[in-house]
């Protein structure tokens, strides 16, 4: 038997004191990730190895009816007009669905079907965003300040990276509008599973 345990978020770091793992991704971790490579090239002299964002988890089993969960803690900024986003993923079981709970900044959700379908939903601080079985799934911050969301999945879904290398990128790019806000736009490298 797994002891219950009650977990305390702090939610601008993200830090919870009953973290079982914490990773982190640098900007030259995200290369290839980006439309505007010029501009990759020219942020990585400047920002070398920072950290673009974290993740701390909670991990108590690999079984399929346990869950992980734990939050993401993302900075603000962007590669061209292209905000900073996390690598992105559908789950190794594809079946296997995903919650994010916004605690703090502001951000999206960007989701793709198998089909190639797209669908952005907000982060907003106490909202909630489902990624139902199957969507592929990516966060952005949008924001001027960090993107800390906690996320919770089963335990044994895994993560597959490559569907989103195969297509060239997600069909969709999140942009800056040249107003303060975000705007969709087409990633011309997509290429279409159907
Ligand atoms: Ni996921």
């Amino acid at each position: 038997m797994i002891p219950p345990i009650r977990a305390n978020f702090d939610a601008t770091t993200g830090h919870f004191p009953q973290a079982t793992g914490h990773y982190q991704k640098t900007l030259e971790d995200l290369a290839g990730l980006y439309y505007d490579q010029d501009a990759f090239a020219a942020l990585l002299q400047e920002w070398k190895s920072r950290v673009v964002y974290e993740v701390w988890e909670h991990r108590a089993s690999k079984d399929s009816g346990d869950l992980v969960f734990g939050t993401s803690v993302m900075q603000p900024g962007q590669v061209g007009n292209e905000f900073f986003l996390t690598r992105g993923h559908q789950h190794l079981l594809a079946d296997r669905a995903e919650t994010y709970y916004c605690l703090s900044g502001s951000g999206l959700v960007l989701m793709e079907s198998p089909a190639g379908e797209a669908k952005v939903l907000e982060q907003v601080p106490g909202q909630l965003v489902y990624v139902p079985p199957h969507w592929i799934h990516r966060s952005i911050n949008t924001g001027d300040s960090v993107l800390t969301t906690l996320f919770c999945y089963n335990a044994d879904a895994g993560q597959d990276y490559e569907i989103i290398r195969k297509r060239g990128g997600m069909r969709k790019l999140i942009v800056t509008d040249g107003n303060g806000g975000w705007a969709l736009a087409d990633n011309p490298n997509y290429v279409s599973p159907s």
